[in-house]
């Protein structure tokens, strides 16, 4: 559910009509729903309630990094999911809590594993044996305990774009299933590491339960294994990953997906950490954008629009579908366009045939679910600006980031 409905004919944020922030503020623009925030954060905790034993939400900063939407969850009360010194730099400007927050990622350096466990970090998920000595030196450097978790890989094919799957034996993501038990072994003599958790994450934009399950019930099998060796670990970990409804996908509901994970975790005694990303943020953010031209080719039907790649690279790097409303309401009979955006490069195609009442030049479309992965993936490709961010709070709205200027384009530059 979210809160971007049509009020006479005019597409509203709550209650704000989306014409009125494009005019104020111009386009391309991000606008996020506080409401839909809120609620999607208060469906996910409420969902997990029914769990016998504590669950920690560590939103997935990756999905929109913007201080203000950190801001809104920190308030909510929710932990982090980090994969940067960066993103732990947001969270803290943002007044988010490390205490509640953990760090994944490949390639972290030992700066960034210094910075957050001189922060407080609640555990760092380990994902290689060369990390785990790494991180090791640095906790005795600090004369801390590192506390750690592996993120184990358990194998199963998640079905959804091979670009964000992460559980194949195949990808670069967390260490070999096998090889767990051995490592928490090897950690248990290192004196700059405390096991306090068991980690996985299978992969984005999941839409069906089985690899799920599968995931699942092997993690939860080799936590209550390790626990029965005696490691300490506290956390479960199980990462993000749950989908939302682009076009017509039917992912599990929330209640659904808390009622498969239950099932698997509920005899480990674990404290539960989930690491939502999308199934927060995606559909409480659309981008506004202007029609600049139309253009009839012989084979073709082209929009162009005011937003690029660069503003939004999920058609282009994904073959993403967005649906495309238009801020006014309009009536006639559709025809097939390919929708594009300035950038130079073939692959800028926000839309590839789709059936739209064609619009005038000036006129505003939204690009829908566009609050994952949205800003947080946009550049300066063709020294474009990238957009500016709204939040809107049911009549009330402000600027959250100002469009970029000119000499944002080359700060830190030196001609
Ligand atoms: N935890 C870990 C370890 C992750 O790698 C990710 C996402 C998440 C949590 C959050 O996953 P979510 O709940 O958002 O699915 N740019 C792509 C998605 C990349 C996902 C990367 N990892 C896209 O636009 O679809």
């Amino acid at each position: 559910m979210n809160h971007f409905n049509y009020r006479r004919g005019a597409l509203h944020a709550e209650d704000v009509p989306l014409a009125a922030i494009a005019d104020a503020v111009g386009t391309p623009t991000y606008v996020y729903s506080a409401a839909t925030l809120t609620r999607h954060f208060q469906v996910v905790t409420e969902a997990f309630s029914a769990y016998s034993r504590p669950h920690l939400i560590c939103y997935s900063v990756k999905a929109n990094s913007t201080l203000a939407v950190l801001r809104l969850f920190a308030e909510q009360g929710s932990g982090f999911d980090i994969v940067s010194g960066g993103e732990l730099a947001r969270v803290r400007q943002a007044g988010g809590d490390v205490a509640k927050a953990v760090f994944a990622g490949v390639g972290k350096t030992p700066e960034e594993m210094e910075q957050a466990l001189d922060a407080g970090i609640l555990m760092f998920n380990v994902e290689s044996a060369e990390e785990l000595e790494v991180l090791d030196a640095v906790g005795r450097r600090l004369k801390r305990r590192a506390p750690f978790a592996l993120r184990v890989n358990p194998d199963v094919d998640a079905r959804t774009h091979r670009y964000i799957a992460t559980g194949l034996k195949t990808s670069k993501f967390g260490v070999p299933f096998e090889e767990a038990v051995a490592l928490y072994a090897r950690a248990r003599k290192m004196k700059g590491l405390k096991a306090v958790g068991l980690d996985c994450h299978i992969g984005s934009q999941l839409t069906q339960a089985s690899p799920m399950r599968a995931a699942l019930s092997k993690v939860a099998g080799l936590y209550s294994e390790l626990r029965e060796q005696g490691h300490p670990l506290e956390y479960l970990d199980i990462g993000g990953g749950l989908g939302i409804t682009y076009a017509d996908e039917t992912p599990p509901s929330p209640q659904e997906y808390a009622s498969t994970v239950l099932k698997a975790v509920e005899g480990t005694g674990a404290t539960l950490i989930l690491e939502p990303g999308r199934v927060l943020v995606g559909n409480a953010g659309v981008l506004l954008t202007r029609v600049l031209y139309r253009k009839q080719t012989p084979t073709k039907q082209f929009v162009v629009v005011d937003v690029g790649m660069n503003d939004l690279i999920r058609p282009a790097l994904y073959e993403a579908h967005h649906a495309l409303q238009p801020v006014v309401k309009r009536r006639g009979k559709a025809v097939e366009v390919d929708v594009v955006g300035p950038v130079c490069e073939s692959s800028d195609v926000l839309a590839r045939a789709r059936p739209l009442v064609l619009p005038g030049q000036g006129e505003l479309y939204a690009v829908m679910s566009a609050g994952a992965y949205g800003m947080s993936m946009a550049s300066n490709y063709n020294s474009r600006a990238r957009p500016a961010e709204v939040m809107v709070n049911g009549e009330a709205w402000r600027v959250v980031r100002e469009r970029e200027k000119p000499e944002d384009l080359w700060r830190g530059e030196r001609a």
